[in-house]
């Protein structure tokens, strides 16, 4: 029988030969899967002798990864804050810099004893949800256009026990919102058609597309955004949107226009323009 540790160096050999980037830490992460353990946990068992109906779980996720399927979609969910969401195909992954957009988002937040909050596009659920869990006195609403993504934002904030913090609604932006938010938080599509037909080919064959590209060079719905958000926003609201790395200067120039306060463009973990934070004024 094959121990834990000759399966993982299998299994790693072969991501390697299928040029999956991280092949080590993602045959870490299947077999921590099929294990229902930790991934570090897996060096606790190095030894261990896999039953032959573990390796039969194991191979069709190995098959899946190795074919391009994004990993979060092969394991059915993704690390997201301090949450774990699930996803599938026709909903975004929740990306590492969107967690920032969160961080920063509490860090404003934080003299408001129960904010009103607003996630634009919330896709899986991901920031409604991370920010529900770190705010137990928000009081936050969720909009999406796409009911597959509502359907599994919904399954995710009942999951986590968040559904009755969470409202879902589906719906266009701001259109037919009639309350004043302290935030209004999104990451719409910001991507050109350029960029995502250079994409890597497991976001373009997996990840819905209507997710991802807006027109304008990307700027399209961020657009749309920070001209409606500034009527919906309490006095002194925060509007935080995540952003292309070079929307920077056209979106604050833009939120100037639009008479938004103090008006900031924050980088993300590798020193690029990602985020905009802009206050009512
Ligand atoms: C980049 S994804 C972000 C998903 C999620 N908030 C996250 O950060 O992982 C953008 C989301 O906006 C949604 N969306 C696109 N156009 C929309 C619109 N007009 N109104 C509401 N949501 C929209 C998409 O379906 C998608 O789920």
């Amino acid at each position: 029988m094959q121990q834990v540790v000759e399966v993982l160096k299998k299994t790693e050999s072969f991501f390697d030969r299928s040029g999956i980037e991280s092949p080590k830490v993602e045959a870490e992460w299947l077999l921590a899967s099929v294990l229902d353990c930790k991934r570090l946990e897996l060096y606790l068992q190095w030894d261990k002798p896999l039953q032959e109906d573990l390796l039969e779980q194991l191979r069709p996720l190995v098959k899946r990864r190795a074919s391009g399927e994004p990993l979060q979609y092969v394991l059915g969910y993704s690390e997201f804050h301090d949450i774990r969401i699930a996803v599938a195909p026709g909903v975004l992954i929740p990306r590492p810099e969107t967690e920032l957009l969160v961080e920063f988002i509490l860090a404003h937040l934080r003299e408001i004893d129960s904010p009103r909050i607003v996630d634009l596009g919330t896709g899986s659920g991901a920031i409604a949800l991370a920010l529900a869990k770190a705010l137990p006195r928000a009081r936050i609403l969720a909009v999406e256009k796409s009911s597959d993504a509502l359907v599994q934002a919904r399954q995710n904030a009942e999951t986590l026990g968040l559904r009755e913090r969470v409202a879902f609604r589906s719906g266009d932006w701001l259109k037919d919102l009639s309350f004043e938010a302290d935030c209004i938080v999104s990451n719409p599509p910001y991507l050109t058609e350029e960029e995502w037909q250079a994409a890597r080919p497991e976001v373009k064959e997996y990840e819905p597309k209507d997710a991802l590209v807006a027109a304008d060079g990307g700027t399209g719905d961020l657009r749309k955004i920070v001209r409606d958000a500034g009527d919906r926003l309490a006095p002194n609201g925060l509007l935080a949107l995540e952003m292309g790395i070079d929307h920077g200067p056209t979106m604050s120039a833009l939120a100037r226009d639009y008479g938004y306060g103090e008006v900031l463009v924050k980088n993300d973990d590798s020193g690029r323009e990602r985020f905009l934070f802009a206050r009512k004024g």
